[in-house]
C-alpha cells in the first residue's frame, strides 16, 4: 500500500468524511453576511475554530479542507489550525485552486485557475501541515454545456494539479462539479457527468497520476434545481452508482460527494441510499461544506459565545452524515 493510498483511506474509512471548510474569503463573506455577521478574519477564525474543536472531529471527520487564510491562523490557545485538527486525529487539507474564471471562446463556461507557481505553493502547504489538497472544476448543464472545450480544459487542469500534488506527497481531491442549477432531468445529469468523469480519468492516466492515491469528489446525479422532475433518493442512488461504475477506474479508493446546494437532510438521505445500494468496491462518503455547516452557522450567528450549542449542532450533523456513509441513517435517528 502506498503512503498516498494510506492517507486517502484514513480520510474516508469507517464512515468518516471530510469537512469542506475551504470557502474563499468572498464565499465565506456571503455566508456570514447572510446571517448578519461581519466577515472579518477574527470572525471567520472563531466560527471555524469552534467547529474544529468539536467532539465529532474524533469519530466522524477524517479531514478538513482549509482555505489559505485559515491554514495560517492560530487558535486562542496558541495552536496552529493544522495542529488543532491533527490533535483530534483528523488530517488537515488545503484548497489550492485560485477559483473559476470565464473560459475564453465559450458560452459562459468556466476554467479553474491556479497552476502557475503551484509546485512552490504546495511545498509551503506541506510544511504548514497539509497532507491532502482540493481543486474544483465547475461545469454548468444546458443543452450545449458542458462543451468539449470546458470538458477538455478542466480535465487537463485537474490532471496537471493532481500530478503536482502527488509529486509533493499529498493526496489530491479531484472535484469536477456539475452544478445543480437548471431545468435538466437526472437522466441528462447522468449522461453529462459520465462524459466529464471519463475525460478527467483519461487525462489523469495520461499524466501518470497514481489513481490509488486520489479521492474523487463528484456531484450526485440529481435533477436540476428548476426541473419539474422530482426523483426519490433511491433513484438518486441508483443513477449515481450507475454513473460511477461506468466512469471511474476501480483503482480509485473512494468517492466523497459534495453537497452542491442540497439541504442537510437531502444530502444525508441521498448518501445513505447510495451506501445502502453500493455494489461497487468504492468507499462512498461525504465532503460537505454547506450540508455540514449550515445549521451550526445559524446557531453561532445568534450568539458567538454559544460554543456548546454550535458544537452540539455540528456534532449531530456530522454523526448523521457518518451514519449515512455506512447506510445506517434513518429519519428516526435524525429526530431522536
Ligand atoms: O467545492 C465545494 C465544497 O468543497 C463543497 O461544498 O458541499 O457546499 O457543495 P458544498
Amino acid at each position: 500500500m502506498s503512503e498516498l493510498n494510506k492517507i486517502a483511506l484514513k480520510l474516508i474509512s469507517d464512515g468518516k468524511g471530510i469537512l469542506a471548510a475551504d470557502e474563499s474569503n468572498g464565499t465565506m463573506s456571503k455566508r456570514l453576511e447572510a446571517v448578519n455577521v461581519n466577515s472579518t478574519p477574527a470572525n471567520r477564525l472563531l466560527f471555524r475554530e469552534t467547529l474544529f474543536s468539536s467532539e465529532s472531529m474524533k469519530e466522524c471527520i477524517g479531514g478538513v479542507i482549509l482555505y489559505d487564510e485559515t491554514i495560517r491562523q492560530t487558535t486562542k490557545s496558541g495552536k496552529s489550525i493544522p495542529e488543532l485538527i491533527s490533535s483530534f486525529g483528523a488530517i488537515p487539507g488545503i484548497k489550492v485552486d485560485t477559483g473559476a474564471k470565464d473560459l475564453a471562446n465559450s458560452n459562459g463556461e468556466k476554467i479553474t485557475e491556479g497552476l502557475d507557481g503551484l509546485r512552490e505553493r504546495l511545498k509551503e502547504y506541506y510544511d504548514l501541515g497539509a497532507r491532502f489538497t482540493k481543486w474544483r472544476g465547475v461545469y454548468n448543464i444546458s443543452e450545449k454545456n458542458p462543451s468539449m472545450l470546458a470538458i477538455h480544459t478542466n480535465a487537463q487542469a485537474l490532471a496537471r494539479y493532481s500530478a503536482l500534488v502527488q509529486e509533493n506527497n499529498m493526496v489530491p481531491i479531484v472535484e469536477p462539479e456539475l452544478l445543480m442549477d437548471g431545468e435538466h432531468s437526472a437522466g441528462v445529469c447522468l449522461i453529462k457527468t459520465s462524459e466529464v468523469l471519463k475525460k478527467c480519468f483519461e487525462e489523469l492516466i495520461l499524466h501518470k497520476v497514481d489513481l490509488s492515491g486520489i479521492i474523487l469528489k463528484p456531484n450526485m446525479i440529481l435533477s436540476g434545481s428548476n426541473s419539474k422532475e422530482k426523483i426519490s433518493s433511491e433513484e438518486v442512488a441508483q443513477k449515481t452508482i450507475e454513473c460511477l461504475k461506468n466512469s471511474v477506474p476501480t483503482e480509485v479508493p473512494g468517492i466523497a460527494f459534495l453537497s452542491g446546494g442540497q439541504s442537510e437532510i437531502e444530502a444525508t438521505e441521498n448518501l445513505n441510499s447510495i451506501n445502502k445500494n453500493n455494489n461497487t468496491k468504492f468507499i462512498m462518503t461525504y465532503s460537505y461544506g454547506r450540508a455540514l455547516q449550515k445549521s451550526a452557522l445559524e446557531i453561532w450567528s445568534k450568539n458567538n459565545d454559544n460554543i456548546e450549542g454550535t458544537q452540539n449542532t455540528f456534532n449531530h450533523r456530522s454523526k448523521m452524515c457518518t451514519l449515512a456513509a455506512q447506510g445506517k441513517w434513518s429519519y428516526e435517528v435524525e429526530n431522536k
